[in-house]
């Protein structure tokens, strides 16, 4: 048997012995819906459930963001496994024999050391947890932490630790009690703990000082970061990256507080450990904290997962603050809304709780800003608005407009940005592109496939296909000025055809749609799909229900940008009385939004 054979039996083995259903409840509170599951998306956020499991066919789909697959996808989608962590976790939870030749010895020897690694954490985290809770000699340390608020029900939570300095433990506290488990010195070495000396011999990495293990999606301590009581430099220190550490992506407090920004919707970014320990004796446990680290692409990713808004909780001259600009186009590029809430001056989140309360948070983040306009406040309060101030302000904005991903969210930025400096959105030109227009979008995106689409689109895609009784009221509902990609204009075509022809099968649009992987996404999406149930019906009004109201908005957006244009136009062209006219229209339009 080849080892892919062996792979695929393995595989499917396992599939028949796990219960998807079960596994997902575990995760995600389930409703029986006919002969599937339904609840809340635990991939996106949401309000109303999209999120199904089908039993019978072994995959979840999810409407909304369009998230689908077999229980090993799940598996490695919301608990961040590999593949072979899946397969093995499910493997032993239904009791299935995993050969044991079916992984090379390369990949075997790479397995081996990152569960020493873990191992060494793990061993690791519970010393130093304990040492602080117990030893006489963390009476300091105690006593350290309750000066700075931290309760020991915190302290357990949060497996904080400590490790003593070398004239009360040596050199080698934490070393010699792992190397006492039987631990190799060299896995002590790598996961960071020990450090080699050029005369040869290991000393620990961290002395005296209170420790915060960093935890993987599944819990699994992979990392620490240490805090020195009272001066001294560095203040932090943190284990360095390793096979199982990979600080770009992790965030302090993520694991602890996954259900929490799962139920508000909402991270909270805060710059220290400490403030996020602080805000979570208050009460206020959808946080995290970058290790000291900008935020990256991937940290934006990993909370989307959680929520679909994040607020950076930061002070006005922080470091965080310009690593805010950079982190724009992550936040569009993932479709995540990012805002900030910047501290009085003098306070971070730890000393503002201290003195005002939960409450004084609360406020400053309902009242946060969105990212691009907040970021375009402190460029006007850093170059002016001179000629020349302009020119800078435009360079450094079309450096952020360049890298949005979606073309509507471009737009969107140009919109915004040439409004606020009342300049034509053209001067946003850069690297030989054509000039913004919104009537001249089709042109200038190459062509997607349904994969490609923005995620409201796409659902828009998947509900036209398997609901396409809708289409007419999508349609009125203005679909066709929303959603402009060709490959939509397609699909659309091809259902009126066979509306026409009085049939709405959607199995036929295998036959009308011409290209190759647009009839393999619907062909997927029917296999996994779920047509022709009880409750179908009603499940295609509420999601129907919710992409007009998106087609509402959308166009109100479209429409308030396309206008500013006309505005910007009459403004330069000096012809007054066009623009009062253009104003008045716009104020229409801005008062029917907010529906009044
Ligand atoms: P306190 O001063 O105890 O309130 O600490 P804090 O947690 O509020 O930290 P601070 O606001 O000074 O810094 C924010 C974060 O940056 C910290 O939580 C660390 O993750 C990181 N950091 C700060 N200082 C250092 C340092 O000297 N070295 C490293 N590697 N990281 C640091
Ligand atoms: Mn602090």
């Amino acid at each position: 048997m080849t080892s892919l054979d062996q792979r695929d039996e393995i595989k499917n083995r396992i599939r028949e012995a796990a219960d998807i259903v079960q596994v997902i409840g575990e995760c995600v509170e389930l409703k029986k819906a006919g002969t599937r599951f339904s609840g809340l998306c635990p991939f996106h956020a949401e309000k109303t459930p999209s999120f199904s499991v089908n039993p019978q066919g072994q995959f979840f789909h999810c409407f909304g963001c369009g998230e689908s697959g077999d229980v090993f996808s799940f598996m490695m989608k919301y608990h961040h496994l590999t593949f072979p962590d899946a397969l093995k976790d499910l493997a032993r939870r239904y009791n299935v024999d995993l050969p044991e030749r079916k992984m090379s010895d390369a990949d075997r020897a790479r397995m081996q050391k990152r569960e020493q690694l873990y191992l060494v954490n793990q061993s690791a985290s519970e010393i130093f947890q304990k040492y602080l809770l117990t030893a006489d000699d963390a009476r300091g340390a105690r006593k350290y932490l309750a000066k700075r608020g931290v309760p020991d029900e915190l302290v357990t939570r949060y497996q904080l630790g400590y490790t003593p300095g070398p004239e009360i433990g040596g050199w080698k506290f934490i070393t010699s009690r792992l190397q006492a488990k039987k631990i190799s010195t060299i896995a002590i070495e790598q996961a960071g703990l020990a450090v080699k000396k050029e005369s040869g011999g290991y000393y620990d990495r961290f002395r005296d000082r209170v420790l915060f293990p960093i935890f993987d999606m599944s819990g699994r301590a992979v990392a620490f970061g240490g805090r020195i009581m009272g001066e001294g430099k560095p203040k932090y220190m943190n284990s360095p990256e390793s096979m199982i550490f990979d600080k770009s992506r992790l965030l302090f407090g993520l694991y602890q507080h996954r259900d929490a920004i799962r139920k508000s919707r909402r991270a909270i970014v805060v710059e220290g450990n400490f403030d996020l320990l602080l805000l979570a004796v208050h009460g206020i446990n959808n946080v995290v904290a970058p290790l000291g680290t900008a935020l990256t692409r991937s940290h934006i990713k990993s909370l989307r997962g959680y929520c679909d808004e994040v607020v950076l909780l930061f002070d006005g001259d922080s470091a965080g603050l310009k690593a805010a600009r950079r982190s724009i186009p992550f936040f569009l590029a993932e479709q995540v809304e990012g805002k900030v809430a910047l501290l009085p001056k003098g306070h971070d989140p730890d000393s503002l709780v201290r003195e005002k309360g939960a409450a004084a948070i609360l406020d400053l983040v309902e009242r946060a800003k969105p990212l691009p306009e907040f970021v375009f406040a402190a460029l006007v309060e850093e170059h002016g608005l001179t000629l020349s101030g302009k020119s800078q302000i435009i360079q450094e904005l079309s450096v952020l407009v360049q890298e949005a991903s979606d073309p509507a969210q471009k737009d969107l930025m140009v919109a915004h940005f040439s409004e606020k400096l009342g300049i034509s959105p053209a001067r946003f030109v850069t690297g030989g592109e054509r000039s913004f227009s919104p009537e001249s979008r089709v042109e200038q995106v190459t062509e997607r496939s349904f994969q490609q689409l923005p995620r409201k689109q796409r659902q828009v895609v998947d509900f036209l296909i398997l609901y396409p009784e809708f289409l007419q009221e999508l349609q009125d509902g203005g679909l066709g000025d929303v959603v402009t990609e060709p490959v939509v204009q397609e699909l659309i075509d091809s259902l009126e055809k066979l509306r026409a022809s009085g049939s709405f099968l959607p199995e036929q649009l295998l036959s009308q749609l011409s290209g190759g992987s647009e009839r393999q996404y619907v062909a997927d999406l029917l296999m996994r799909g779920s047509v022709g149930e009880d409750d179908e019906e009603t499940r295609g009004r509420e999601l129907c229900d919710e992409l007009l109201s998106w087609l509402k908005s959308a166009l109100g957006q479209r429409n308030g940008a396309n206008l500013q244009k006309r505005i910007l136009e009459a403004q330069q062209a000096g012809d007054s009385q066009r623009v009062g006219r253009l104003l008045q229209e716009k104020m229409k339009v801005i008062r029917k939004n907010r529906g009044v």
